[in-house]
């Protein structure tokens, strides 16, 4: 039998795996589903509660996803959210219509009925709306227990245990929806708060220890970062040494880097660890190209040759090669389903993702569910060194995308020495850990300067630092004078080749985080 979980069945919510992630916050385990599944198949995940998230169809929509409503008479205690509430409404006889106007942003309700949902919540909400849709009737033996001052925000059905509010409790802009969730979680499913990261760790492992077998190898080309670094360790705790990573280096890693990476992976935490010095592949590769597009392409084809080598010697050594594994998280997953929008275009982000059709790979992805601050969760409790976990994001065609203009192995090596003095004082400051991302980048400006009594004509860097949540968005981050003063002066200082610092104001849109 599977655990206990709180299945949440997935209308195609934006905000689905945040329901998902708050729940996980609680230490309760739980499941999402297509809203198309079974009812068997939502038995199989042993629900205690089922939760029904929003979505962007109307009930009426021809094309309205077919859920098997028969889910609503399984006797488990249901949660309606948005959609979920017309969901409910439509199905079990009220009445639903198509607002006068969407309802989207900032909202007040009011709550008008006691019920254990609502428990502890002050009277009146603020929250956060987004629907199109409202409850017009209520099913026979349904009450409204909240409302905005036109419309159904809040119904129930105790009898039956079913609750429905036409607000998101899980966007932290609904201020007490965190409260809601645990009402639903601890009053009404009664769940016990048992699930850790290290639950996750022991399920994960013997998941892929059923999905892979006894037989056949996986391989993982690990980028140094916390990601890719968890999901290897995750693997190799379910197929030990069937596993081999692969970490490249292409010319365009920080300083020192490829030998980090090294001792923290196959020193610390013993992988089976490949590292291959391709720098010349790479640089020669690179040799005259300025165009960013044309950088990018080149660098994503050639790591997936490299790659692919290793891969076919690999599999000469062991047999085969049968399994992939990749470190993709669920905003990754987001990401990627709009690769057909407009965004894709901005820039080609670079990964791995040539290869599984050319060599019939099967993908394991044990962090597909997860946020980054989880999968830094999860690594905390496997073990890893917390500089492997804190590592701000690094973009795989690494500096080659921070060195504007030609990449030569003297400009690498000039930017390598300005991002290093960028990371120490950032560290100094006690500020790495608060920045999502703070680097140089190499311009191809020179200018004049003077030094003791000589003239100088060299490089131009520019220092950039941003918050982010998830790199979509980013504000610059005024860092203190103090620190930049610091920074600036070393580097002026200390690398040969840079005389002249500059820092970047730009916040994403309109600019882009990385320069190219
Ligand atoms: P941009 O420059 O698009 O970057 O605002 C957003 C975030 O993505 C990282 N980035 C990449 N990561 N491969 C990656 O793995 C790439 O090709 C790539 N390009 C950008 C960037 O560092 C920032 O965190």
């Amino acid at each position: 039998m599977n655990n206990p979980s709180i299945v949440i069945l997935d209308f195609g919510s934006q905000y689905t795996q945040l329901i998902a992630r708050r729940i996980r916050e609680q230490n309760v385990y739980s499941v999402v589903l297509p809203c198309t599944a079974s009812l068997q198949q939502i038995e199989q995940a042993n629900p205690v509660g089922i939760i029904l998230s929003g979505g962007p169809s109307s009930v009426y929509d021809t094309d309205a996803p077919p859920t098997d409503a028969r889910l609503l008479a399984l006797g488990k205690p249901i949660l309606g959210i948005c959609y979920g509430l017309q969901f409910i409404t439509h199905h079990l006889g009220g009445k639903v219509r198509s607002a006068a106007r969407r309802e989207y942003g900032h909202a007040e309700v009011e709550i008008i009925a006691q019920t254990p949902l609502f428990e502890g919540l002050a009277q009146r909400q603020h929250v956060w709306m987004s629907h199109g849709d409202e409850a017009l009737e209520l099913p026979p033996g349904f009450s409204l227990t909240a409302k905005t001052s036109n419309a159904v925000a809040g119904i129930m059905d105790e009898a039956r245990r079913i609750w429905a509010v036409q607000f998101h409790p899980e966007v932290h802009h609904t201020r007490q929806g965190t409260e809601l969730l645990r009402n639903f979680l601890f009053r009404i499913c009664k769940v016990a708060p048992d699930w850790t990261p290290e639950h996750f760790i022991q399920t994960t492992v013997e998941q892929i220890r059923q999905q892979v077998g006894d037989k056949g190898h996986a391989i993982c080309a690990l980028s140094g970062g916390v990601d890719s670094s968890v999901a290897a360790v995750l693997v190799h705790r379910a197929m030990g040494d069937r596993l081999t990573c692969v970490f490249v280096d292409n010319g365009v890693l920080r300083k020192n880097e490829f030998q980090k990476v090294q001792d923290n992976l196959r020193g610390k935490l013993k992988l089976n660890l490949v590292a291959v010095d391709a720098r010349e592949r790479f640089l020669s590769l690179l040799a005259g190209i300025t165009d960013p597009e044309t950088k990018r392409k080149i660098i994503g084809r050639e790591f997936i040759a490299v790659f692919d080598d290793e891969a076919h010697r690999i599999a000469k050594l062991s047999g085969s090669v049968d399994w992939l594994v990749q470190g993709t998280l669920y905003p990754d997953v987001i990401e990627s389903s709009s690769v057909k929008g407009p965004s894709q275009t901005i820039k080609s982000h670079h990964n791995v993702g040539g290869l599984p059709e050319t060599m019939k790979l099967k993908l394991i992805e044990p962090l597909r569910d997860l946020f980054k601050d989880e999968v830094r969760r999860i690594g905390r409790d496997l073990g890893m060194p917390e500089d492997i976990l804190q590592r701000q994001p690094f973009p795989g065609p690494g500096l080659a995308v921070r060195i504007l203009g030609e990449v030569t192995p003297e400009r690498v090596a000039l930017l390598q020495s300005a991002d290093e003095i960028v990371v120490e004082e950032i560290k100094a400051a006690g500020l790495y850990q608060q920045i999502w991302q703070s680097f140089a980048v190499l311009l191809p400006v020179q200018s004049v300067g003077v030094m003791g009594d000589q003239r100088t004509y060299a490089a131009t860097c520019a220092i950039r630092a941003v918050h982010s949540e998830d790199g979509m968005t980013a504000d610059w981050v005024p860092l203190p004078y103090e620190v930049l003063k610091k920074i600036s002066s070393r580097i002026v200082n200390e690398v040969r080749g840079i005389n002249r610092v500059v820092y970047d104001i730009t916040s994403k849109p309109p600019g882009t985080i990385e320069w190219e």
